[in-house]
């Protein structure tokens, strides 16, 4: 460990030295997925540098401050913001908290990592977008699932043409989130909108492939697995897509279930050329159509996932370069929630809210749709 804390020190030296400053970072929420960001910014090749911790429970803020050697905490999220060394903010708090938190770092000049959903309603989104225009700054959605190196593979090979014009696609993410809400009860409590808070994952991950949502048309029922979770709201939805591009996609997103044996994310693409489910691949071009299997160093949780999207946040930041999961995007993903919901309700087709994006967000956050 001490080793690896010098070659740490060394590194970081040599990264100052090459004229890249750490970018001073404070943390905004010491839950699970927090942690992830705070491991990943361990790594100085990220580029930050540690700051300071804002959380509401205070013996959770001072044992995460002293396992990280953060010398600042707080519990006033703007009082974080505020400081000058605080370049850029990283958002883990309950859902709907971030438009506040984002709309207060972003008005303070602060550049925004967010953890996902952006935010919970398109109202926000359209707000958040404003405040792009407005500030300049930058916002980086946190969406694990485009970040699953199974997802990047895909992503390359529909990029490269391997799988031709996609024509179809499924995602489904199955949670039993019994277990969830006994260690955050903030997701019963408020309640979790899952179509916004949680289904924006398969959203976001087929959207990447397949691109603009033109209609959905959905279905939801409640389990009543889990009594905490209002009856009247559906706990568990099934959702048909068509795209503005022509294909077609299905999305689950099951809730209220009992954990079955199935990953709990998954993405499947039917192309032109070639077929793909979760890491598998078949390619019409090979003879006897042989299942490829992507095979993976495991990664722990999303800790891979995080760290690969703080490394693009800090390139945005310092390069401009656009990222694979803009504010656009994280606008398209709830609009898509929004309308989901409105099908449930009025049992027809419904489309997404157009997302009115200013000009000079386009350029950095235009979105991040596959080109095939
Ligand atoms: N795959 C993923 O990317 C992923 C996974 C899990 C959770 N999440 C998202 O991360 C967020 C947090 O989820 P969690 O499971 O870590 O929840 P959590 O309850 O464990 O953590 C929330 C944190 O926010 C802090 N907080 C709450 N209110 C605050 C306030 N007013 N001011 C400052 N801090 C405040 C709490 O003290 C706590 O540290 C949610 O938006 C959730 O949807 C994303």
């Amino acid at each position: 460990m001490k080793a690896v804390f010098t070659f740490c020190q060394w590194f970081g030296e040599r990264y100052q030295m090459n004229g890249a400053e750490p970018i001073g970072l404070g943390v905004i929420g010491v839950g699970n997925i927090a942690r992830d960001c705070l491991q990943a910014v361990q790594h100085p090749e990220t580029g930050f540098r540690l700051v300071g911790l804002c959380g509401l429970d205070e013996a959770a803020l001072a044992r995460t401050a002293a396992e990280f050697r953060v010398e600042y905490v707080t519990a006033r999220y703007e009082a974080l913001i505020a400081r000058p060394d605080v370049e850029a903010v990283a958002i883990y708090s309950p859902d709907v908290l971030h438009f506040p938190m984002i709309e207060a770092a972003l008005r303070a000049g602060k550049d925004v990592v967010v953890t996902k959903p952006m935010v919970v309603s398109s109202d926000e989104a359209d707000r958040v977008l404003r405040l792009l225009e407005e500030t300049g700054r930058t916002l980086l959605v946190g969406e694990t699932s485009r970040y699953a190196l199974y997802c990047q593979a895909a992503r390359r090979l529909v990029d490269d043409g391997d799988l031709g014009r996609l024509v179809f696609g499924e995602t489904h993410y199955v949670h039993d989130m019994r277990p969830v809400f006994d260690k955050t009860p903030w997701r019963y409590l408020e309640p979790k909108d899952f179509p916004i808070g949680s289904m924006c994952h398969p959203i976001a991950l087929l959207g990447w492939f397949l691109g603009d949502v033109e209609e959905v048309s959905a279905y939801g029922v409640n389990s009543g697995v889990d009594p905490r979770y209002p009856a009247d709201t559906p706990d568990t939805y099934l959702v048909n897509v068509r795209f503005a591009n022509g294909a077609i996609g299905r999305i689950l997103g099951a809730f209220g279930i009992i954990e079955p044996p199935l990953p709990m994310e998954t993405l499947r693409l039917f192309g032109t050329k070639g077929s793909l489910v979760h890491d598998q691949v078949v390619f019409d071009r090979i003879p006897g159509k042989p299942a490829v299997t992507f095979e993976h160093a495991a990664e722990r949780g999303h800790d891979g996932e995080v760290r690969r999207y703080m490394e693009e946040f800090a390139r945005e930041i310092r390069e401009g370069v656009p990222s694979s999961s803009s504010a656009v995007d994280g606008a398209k993903t709830v609009a898509v929630g929004e309308a989901i919901k409105e099908s449930v309700i009025s049992g027809r087709p419904v489309a997404p809210r157009p997302v009115s994006v200013p000009s000079t967000v386009a350029t950095s956050q235009a979105g991040a749709a596959a080109t095939h």
